[in-house]
Protein backbone atom coordinates (compact mmCIF):
# COMPACT_ATOMS: atom_id res chain seq x y z
CA UNK A 1 0.00 0.00 0.00
CA UNK A 2 1.37 3.26 -1.18
CA UNK A 3 1.47 6.25 1.81
CA UNK A 4 -0.12 9.08 1.00
CA UNK A 5 0.86 12.20 2.77
CA UNK A 6 -0.57 13.10 5.96
CA UNK A 7 -2.16 17.25 6.32
CA UNK A 8 -3.41 17.84 10.26
CA UNK A 9 -6.27 20.00 10.55
CA UNK A 10 -7.76 21.69 13.40
CA UNK A 11 -11.29 22.36 13.10
CA UNK A 12 -13.55 25.01 15.39
CA UNK A 13 -17.30 24.35 14.44
CA UNK A 14 -19.05 27.12 15.77
CA UNK A 15 -22.44 28.42 16.31
CA UNK A 16 -21.48 31.99 14.59
CA UNK A 17 -17.95 30.94 12.78
CA UNK A 18 -16.19 27.62 11.54
CA UNK A 19 -12.83 27.66 11.66
CA UNK A 20 -10.20 25.77 10.24
CA UNK A 21 -6.25 25.64 10.42
CA UNK A 22 -3.96 23.41 8.32
CA UNK A 23 -0.42 22.06 8.84
CA UNK A 24 -0.16 23.23 5.04
CA UNK A 25 -0.39 27.52 6.73
CA UNK A 26 -3.53 27.41 5.84
CA UNK A 27 -6.09 29.32 8.43
CA UNK A 28 -9.73 30.99 7.46
CA UNK A 29 -13.23 30.92 8.76
CA UNK A 30 -16.37 31.31 7.23
CA UNK A 31 -19.71 32.36 9.11
CA UNK A 32 -21.15 29.51 9.89
CA UNK A 33 -24.02 29.90 7.27
CA UNK A 34 -25.27 27.98 4.30
CA UNK A 35 -27.88 29.22 1.17
CA UNK A 36 -29.59 27.58 -1.36
CA UNK A 37 -31.39 29.52 -4.43
CA UNK A 38 -35.10 30.18 -3.57
CA UNK A 39 -35.74 29.70 -7.14
CA UNK A 40 -34.78 29.53 -10.99
CA UNK A 41 -34.65 33.93 -10.72
CA UNK A 42 -32.26 33.11 -7.63
CA UNK A 43 -30.23 30.54 -9.15
CA UNK A 44 -29.59 32.39 -12.55
CA UNK A 45 -28.46 35.66 -10.47
CA UNK A 46 -26.22 33.96 -8.08
CA UNK A 47 -24.73 31.11 -10.35
CA UNK A 48 -24.63 28.45 -7.85
CA UNK A 49 -27.02 25.62 -6.02
CA UNK A 50 -25.06 26.66 -3.02
CA UNK A 51 -23.63 29.65 -0.77
CA UNK A 52 -21.60 30.09 2.12
CA UNK A 53 -20.79 32.31 5.36
CA UNK A 54 -20.98 35.98 4.69
CA UNK A 55 -22.04 36.18 0.92
CA UNK A 56 -25.22 34.09 1.97
CA UNK A 57 -25.94 36.67 4.46
CA UNK A 58 -25.80 39.35 1.78
CA UNK A 59 -27.81 37.62 -0.15
CA UNK A 60 -30.19 36.00 2.01
CA UNK A 61 -33.19 37.52 0.41
CA UNK A 62 -32.60 35.02 -2.42
CA UNK A 63 -31.82 32.08 -0.60
CA UNK A 64 -33.55 29.34 2.02
CA UNK A 65 -30.80 30.10 4.91
CA UNK A 66 -29.53 27.56 7.32
CA UNK A 67 -26.95 27.87 10.42
CA UNK A 68 -26.73 24.66 11.11
CA UNK A 69 -25.44 25.54 14.73
CA UNK A 70 -27.28 26.90 17.91
CA UNK A 71 -25.95 26.98 21.34
CA UNK A 72 -22.55 25.62 20.26
CA UNK A 73 -24.34 22.24 18.81
CA UNK A 74 -26.04 20.89 15.51
CA UNK A 75 -29.34 21.67 15.79
CA UNK A 76 -32.14 19.03 16.59
CA UNK A 77 -29.56 16.31 17.41
CA UNK A 78 -30.18 15.91 21.05
CA UNK A 79 -34.24 15.60 20.37
CA UNK A 80 -35.89 12.60 18.32
CA UNK A 81 -38.60 14.84 17.77
CA UNK A 82 -37.61 16.77 14.74
CA UNK A 83 -36.00 13.87 12.25
CA UNK A 84 -36.74 15.77 8.88
CA UNK A 85 -35.03 18.79 11.11
CA UNK A 86 -32.68 17.48 12.73
CA UNK A 87 -31.49 15.66 9.51
CA UNK A 88 -31.58 18.38 7.35
CA UNK A 89 -29.06 20.23 10.13
CA UNK A 90 -26.65 17.61 9.88
CA UNK A 91 -26.43 17.44 5.84
CA UNK A 92 -25.77 21.49 5.97
CA UNK A 93 -23.56 21.00 8.69
CA UNK A 94 -21.67 18.64 6.62
CA UNK A 95 -21.89 20.96 3.31
CA UNK A 96 -20.17 23.69 5.86
CA UNK A 97 -17.51 21.23 6.55
CA UNK A 98 -16.48 20.16 2.95
CA UNK A 99 -16.46 23.81 2.14
CA UNK A 100 -13.88 24.38 5.17
CA UNK A 101 -11.51 21.76 4.19
CA UNK A 102 -11.79 22.78 0.47
CA UNK A 103 -10.37 26.37 1.28
CA UNK A 104 -7.60 24.80 3.08
CA UNK A 105 -6.44 22.08 0.71
CA UNK A 106 -7.24 23.54 -2.70
CA UNK A 107 -3.89 24.38 -3.10
CA UNK A 108 -2.59 20.93 -2.26
CA UNK A 109 -1.81 18.53 -5.17
CA UNK A 110 -1.74 14.33 -4.80
CA UNK A 111 -3.33 12.25 -2.56
CA UNK A 112 -3.97 13.41 1.04
CA UNK A 113 -4.46 11.25 4.60
CA UNK A 114 -6.96 14.61 6.03
CA UNK A 115 -6.48 14.17 10.07
CA UNK A 116 -8.71 16.45 11.84
CA UNK A 117 -9.70 17.03 15.46
CA UNK A 118 -12.89 19.17 15.80
CA UNK A 119 -13.32 20.92 19.19
CA UNK A 120 -17.30 20.54 20.54
CA UNK A 121 -19.09 22.56 23.71
CA UNK A 122 -17.25 21.70 26.61
CA UNK A 123 -19.72 19.70 27.71
CA UNK A 124 -21.94 18.16 24.53
CA UNK A 125 -23.74 15.73 25.19
CA UNK A 126 -22.23 12.15 23.59
CA UNK A 127 -25.01 12.06 21.35
CA UNK A 128 -24.15 15.17 19.86
CA UNK A 129 -20.62 14.45 20.06
CA UNK A 130 -21.66 11.20 18.16
CA UNK A 131 -23.32 13.60 15.46
CA UNK A 132 -20.73 15.98 14.72
CA UNK A 133 -18.48 12.71 14.34
CA UNK A 134 -21.21 11.26 11.40
CA UNK A 135 -20.67 15.15 10.19
CA UNK A 136 -16.94 14.80 9.70
CA UNK A 137 -16.95 10.87 8.83
CA UNK A 138 -17.31 11.21 4.72
CA UNK A 139 -14.55 14.34 4.65
CA UNK A 140 -11.98 13.87 6.98
CA UNK A 141 -10.07 10.32 7.02
CA UNK A 142 -8.70 10.69 11.02
CA UNK A 143 -11.18 12.54 13.31
CA UNK A 144 -11.14 12.84 16.81
CA UNK A 145 -13.57 15.37 19.22
CA UNK A 146 -12.32 17.31 21.86
CA UNK A 147 -13.69 20.16 24.17
CA UNK A 148 -13.57 23.31 22.55
CA UNK A 149 -11.53 25.51 25.77
CA UNK A 150 -9.35 22.30 25.98
CA UNK A 151 -8.30 23.06 22.64
CA UNK A 152 -7.54 26.32 23.37
CA UNK A 153 -5.72 25.79 26.18
CA UNK A 154 -3.60 22.99 24.56
CA UNK A 155 -3.07 25.30 21.66
CA UNK A 156 -1.73 28.07 24.15
CA UNK A 157 0.59 25.72 26.12
CA UNK A 158 -1.94 25.86 29.51
CA UNK A 159 -1.22 22.43 30.75
CA UNK A 160 -1.66 23.62 34.38
CA UNK A 161 -3.48 25.44 36.87
CA UNK A 162 -5.27 27.62 33.91
CA UNK A 163 -8.94 28.89 33.51
CA UNK A 164 -9.79 29.13 30.23
CA UNK A 165 -13.08 30.88 29.57
CA UNK A 166 -14.32 30.34 25.30
CA UNK A 167 -17.10 33.20 24.81
CA UNK A 168 -18.37 32.33 21.73
CA UNK A 169 -22.25 33.02 20.33
CA UNK A 170 -23.83 29.84 21.62
CA UNK A 171 -22.18 29.16 24.51
CA UNK A 172 -19.60 30.24 27.18
CA UNK A 173 -17.60 27.13 27.78
CA UNK A 174 -14.95 27.42 30.96
CA UNK A 175 -12.57 24.74 31.54
CA UNK A 176 -9.95 24.00 34.52
CA UNK A 177 -6.86 22.76 33.04
CA UNK A 178 -4.85 20.55 35.72
CA UNK A 179 -2.46 18.98 34.23
CA UNK A 180 -4.38 16.11 32.21
CA UNK A 181 -7.12 16.19 29.75
CA UNK A 182 -9.81 18.08 31.72
CA UNK A 183 -12.59 15.82 33.19
CA UNK A 184 -16.83 16.60 33.16
CA UNK A 185 -15.75 18.70 36.50
CA UNK A 186 -13.60 20.62 35.27
CA UNK A 187 -16.13 22.08 32.80
CA UNK A 188 -19.20 24.07 32.39
CA UNK A 189 -20.67 25.28 29.68
CA UNK A 190 -23.48 28.11 29.98
CA UNK A 191 -25.89 28.97 27.13
CA UNK A 192 -25.78 32.61 27.37
CA UNK A 193 -23.20 34.03 24.96
CA UNK A 194 -22.73 36.34 21.96
CA UNK A 195 -26.72 35.11 20.61
CA UNK A 196 -28.14 35.96 23.90
CA UNK A 197 -26.30 39.71 24.06
CA UNK A 198 -27.91 39.96 20.28
CA UNK A 199 -31.48 38.80 21.89
CA UNK A 200 -31.14 41.09 24.57
CA UNK A 201 -30.20 44.12 22.55
CA UNK A 202 -32.90 43.86 19.71
CA UNK A 203 -35.38 43.99 22.62
CA UNK A 204 -34.27 46.77 24.36
CA UNK A 205 -34.43 48.55 21.38
CA UNK A 206 -37.12 47.71 20.56
CA UNK A 207 -38.84 48.58 23.74
CA UNK A 208 -37.14 52.00 23.90
CA UNK A 209 -37.12 52.85 20.06
CA UNK A 210 -40.74 51.34 18.92
CA UNK A 211 -40.73 52.87 15.21
CA UNK A 212 -37.33 52.25 14.44
CA UNK A 213 -37.08 49.10 11.75
CA UNK A 214 -33.99 46.96 11.89
CA UNK A 215 -33.10 42.89 12.22
CA UNK A 216 -30.84 40.98 14.60
CA UNK A 217 -27.80 41.41 11.71
CA UNK A 218 -27.63 45.33 11.64
CA UNK A 219 -27.50 44.83 15.36
CA UNK A 220 -24.88 42.40 16.02
CA UNK A 221 -22.70 44.03 13.89
CA UNK A 222 -22.80 47.06 15.65
CA UNK A 223 -22.57 45.33 18.77
CA UNK A 224 -19.51 43.90 17.33
CA UNK A 225 -17.90 47.19 16.66
CA UNK A 226 -18.93 48.53 19.92
CA UNK A 227 -19.36 46.16 22.69
CA UNK A 228 -18.32 47.25 26.62
CA UNK A 229 -19.41 46.78 29.37
CA UNK A 230 -17.63 49.50 31.67
CA UNK A 231 -19.68 52.02 34.12
CA UNK A 232 -18.19 54.89 32.14
CA UNK A 233 -17.69 55.31 28.29
CA UNK A 234 -18.27 57.32 25.46
CA UNK A 235 -21.79 57.59 24.04
CA UNK A 236 -22.84 55.05 21.15
CA UNK A 237 -25.39 55.57 18.11
CA UNK A 238 -26.56 53.61 15.78
CA UNK A 239 -28.40 54.51 12.52
CA UNK A 240 -31.93 52.35 12.27
CA UNK A 241 -34.19 53.53 9.49
CA UNK A 242 -37.69 54.75 10.76
CA UNK A 243 -40.34 54.44 7.95
CA UNK A 244 -37.59 54.67 5.52
CA UNK A 245 -35.49 57.39 6.83
CA UNK A 246 -32.01 56.74 8.41
CA UNK A 247 -31.85 57.94 12.12
CA UNK A 248 -29.75 58.29 14.38
CA UNK A 249 -30.83 56.30 17.66
CA UNK A 250 -28.14 56.40 21.40
CA UNK A 251 -27.90 52.71 22.53
CA UNK A 252 -25.41 53.70 25.03
CA UNK A 253 -27.38 52.34 27.76
CA UNK A 254 -28.90 49.23 25.88
CA UNK A 255 -25.86 48.09 24.35
CA UNK A 256 -23.86 48.38 28.11
CA UNK A 257 -27.01 46.18 29.63
CA UNK A 258 -27.10 43.28 27.05
CA UNK A 259 -23.45 42.84 26.83
CA UNK A 260 -23.56 42.48 31.02
CA UNK A 261 -26.49 40.38 30.52
CA UNK A 262 -23.38 37.12 30.06
CA UNK A 263 -21.26 37.95 33.12
CA UNK A 264 -23.33 37.01 35.96
CA UNK A 265 -23.23 33.28 35.04
CA UNK A 266 -19.61 33.76 33.71
CA UNK A 267 -18.59 34.68 37.52
CA UNK A 268 -20.29 31.90 39.09
CA UNK A 269 -18.98 29.40 36.65
CA UNK A 270 -15.74 30.77 37.71
CA UNK A 271 -16.02 30.86 41.32
CA UNK A 272 -17.86 27.35 41.13
CA UNK A 273 -14.49 25.91 39.38
CA UNK A 274 -12.18 27.52 41.48
CA UNK A 275 -14.35 26.88 44.75
CA UNK A 276 -13.67 23.43 43.94
CA UNK A 277 -10.48 23.18 42.70
CA UNK A 278 -7.86 21.48 45.11
CA UNK A 279 -7.14 24.48 47.94
CA UNK A 280 -3.20 24.45 47.47
CA UNK A 281 -2.97 25.52 43.72
CA UNK A 282 -6.18 27.78 44.14
CA UNK A 283 -4.59 30.67 43.96
CA UNK A 284 -1.95 29.89 40.92
CA UNK A 285 -5.59 29.43 39.17
CA UNK A 286 -6.93 32.96 40.07
CA UNK A 287 -3.58 34.06 38.71
CA UNK A 288 -4.49 32.54 35.27
CA UNK A 289 -8.05 33.02 34.29
CA UNK A 290 -7.61 33.69 29.99
CA UNK A 291 -10.56 34.80 27.80
CA UNK A 292 -10.76 33.31 24.51
CA UNK A 293 -13.55 33.70 21.40
CA UNK A 294 -15.33 36.30 20.20
CA UNK A 295 -17.11 37.62 23.28
CA UNK A 296 -13.62 38.07 24.87
CA UNK A 297 -13.28 41.39 22.93
CA UNK A 298 -16.03 43.30 24.72
CA UNK A 299 -14.28 45.98 26.02
CA UNK A 300 -13.87 46.25 30.07
CA UNK A 301 -15.17 42.17 30.40
CA UNK A 302 -12.02 41.49 31.82
CA UNK A 303 -11.70 44.18 34.70
CA UNK A 304 -15.34 43.10 35.47
CA UNK A 305 -14.43 39.66 35.77
CA UNK A 306 -11.34 40.56 37.80
CA UNK A 307 -13.37 42.64 40.17
CA UNK A 308 -15.88 40.02 40.65
CA UNK A 309 -13.29 37.50 41.49
CA UNK A 310 -11.81 40.16 44.12
CA UNK A 311 -14.97 40.46 45.53
CA UNK A 312 -16.08 36.96 46.09
CA UNK A 313 -12.55 34.86 46.08
CA UNK A 314 -9.87 37.39 46.95
CA UNK A 315 -8.24 38.27 43.92
CA UNK A 316 -8.11 37.45 40.23
CA UNK A 317 -5.90 38.22 37.41
CA UNK A 318 -7.95 38.15 33.61
CA UNK A 319 -6.03 38.01 30.62
CA UNK A 320 -7.23 37.67 26.97
CA UNK A 321 -5.32 35.32 24.46
CA UNK A 322 -4.09 37.01 21.19
CA UNK A 323 -6.21 35.14 18.26
CA UNK A 324 -9.70 35.33 19.76
CA UNK A 325 -11.01 34.09 16.61
CA UNK A 326 -8.09 31.27 15.72
CA UNK A 327 -7.46 30.00 19.32
CA UNK A 328 -9.58 26.74 19.32
CA UNK A 329 -8.61 25.62 15.73
CA UNK A 330 -4.67 26.70 16.08
CA UNK A 331 -4.75 24.36 19.51
CA UNK A 332 -6.83 21.79 17.64
CA UNK A 333 -4.63 21.72 15.16
CA UNK A 334 -1.67 20.94 17.44
CA UNK A 335 -3.08 18.26 19.15
CA UNK A 336 -3.64 16.57 16.18
CA UNK A 337 -0.33 17.06 15.23
CA UNK A 338 0.88 15.45 18.60
CA UNK A 339 -0.72 12.57 18.56
CA UNK A 340 1.37 9.95 17.67
CA UNK A 341 0.55 7.48 14.78
CA UNK A 342 -0.10 4.56 16.49
CA UNK A 343 -2.48 6.32 18.57
CA UNK A 344 -4.50 7.66 15.71
CA UNK A 345 -4.42 3.61 14.40
CA UNK A 346 -5.52 2.42 18.11
CA UNK A 347 -8.19 4.69 17.68
CA UNK A 348 -9.53 2.87 14.62
CA UNK A 349 -8.75 -0.60 15.44
CA UNK A 350 -11.07 -0.03 19.22
CA UNK A 351 -13.91 2.02 17.76
CA UNK A 352 -13.98 0.69 14.02
CA UNK A 353 -14.34 3.44 12.69
CA UNK A 354 -12.00 6.43 11.98
CA UNK A 355 -13.95 8.29 14.89
CA UNK A 356 -13.67 8.64 18.69
CA UNK A 357 -14.98 11.29 21.03
CA UNK A 358 -12.21 11.86 23.94
CA UNK A 359 -13.62 14.07 26.78
CA UNK A 360 -15.81 12.66 28.90
CA UNK A 361 -15.73 9.34 27.91
N1 LIG B 1 -15.58 42.65 18.98
C1 LIG B 1 -16.55 41.90 19.50
N2 LIG B 1 -17.17 42.27 20.63
C2 LIG B 1 -18.16 41.53 21.16
N3 LIG B 1 -18.62 40.40 20.64
C3 LIG B 1 -18.04 39.98 19.50
C4 LIG B 1 -16.98 40.69 18.89
N4 LIG B 1 -16.61 40.01 17.78
C5 LIG B 1 -17.39 38.93 17.71
N5 LIG B 1 -18.26 38.90 18.74
C6 LIG B 1 -19.30 37.91 19.03
O1 LIG B 1 -18.66 36.69 19.36
C7 LIG B 1 -19.47 35.60 18.93
C8 LIG B 1 -18.68 34.74 17.99
O2 LIG B 1 -17.55 34.27 18.65
P1 LIG B 1 -16.89 32.90 18.21
O3 LIG B 1 -16.51 32.96 16.78
O4 LIG B 1 -15.85 32.58 19.22
O5 LIG B 1 -18.18 31.98 18.41
P2 LIG B 1 -18.49 30.53 17.82
O6 LIG B 1 -17.28 29.69 18.00
O7 LIG B 1 -19.03 30.66 16.45
O8 LIG B 1 -19.68 30.09 18.79
P3 LIG B 1 -19.77 28.82 19.76
O9 LIG B 1 -18.39 28.62 20.32
O10 LIG B 1 -20.76 29.22 20.81
O11 LIG B 1 -20.25 27.73 18.90
C9 LIG B 1 -20.66 36.22 18.20
O12 LIG B 1 -21.77 36.31 19.07
C10 LIG B 1 -20.14 37.58 17.82
O13 LIG B 1 -21.20 38.51 17.63
MG1 LIG C 1 -16.49 28.60 19.59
Amino acid sequence: MTKTKVLNVGIDLGTSRSVIAADNGIRTFVSSYVGFPKDVVSRKMLKTEIVFGDEALKNRLALDLYRPFDKGMLKYSDSSEHPEESKKAKSVAKQLLEHLVDLATESQAGDLTLRGVIGAPALASQKNKKHLLDVAEEILDDVMVVSEPFAVAYGLDMFYNALIIDIGAGTVDLCRMAGTIPSEDDQITTFKAGDHIDEVFLDLIKTKYEKANFTVTMIKKFKEENAFVSAKGERVSIELPVRGKPTIHDVTDELREACRAIVPEIVEGVRKLVAAFDPEFQDALKQNVVLAGGGSQIVGLQREIESYMKKTLGYGKVTKVEEPLYAGANGALMLSRDMPDEYWDTLKSRCKKNVIGIVGD
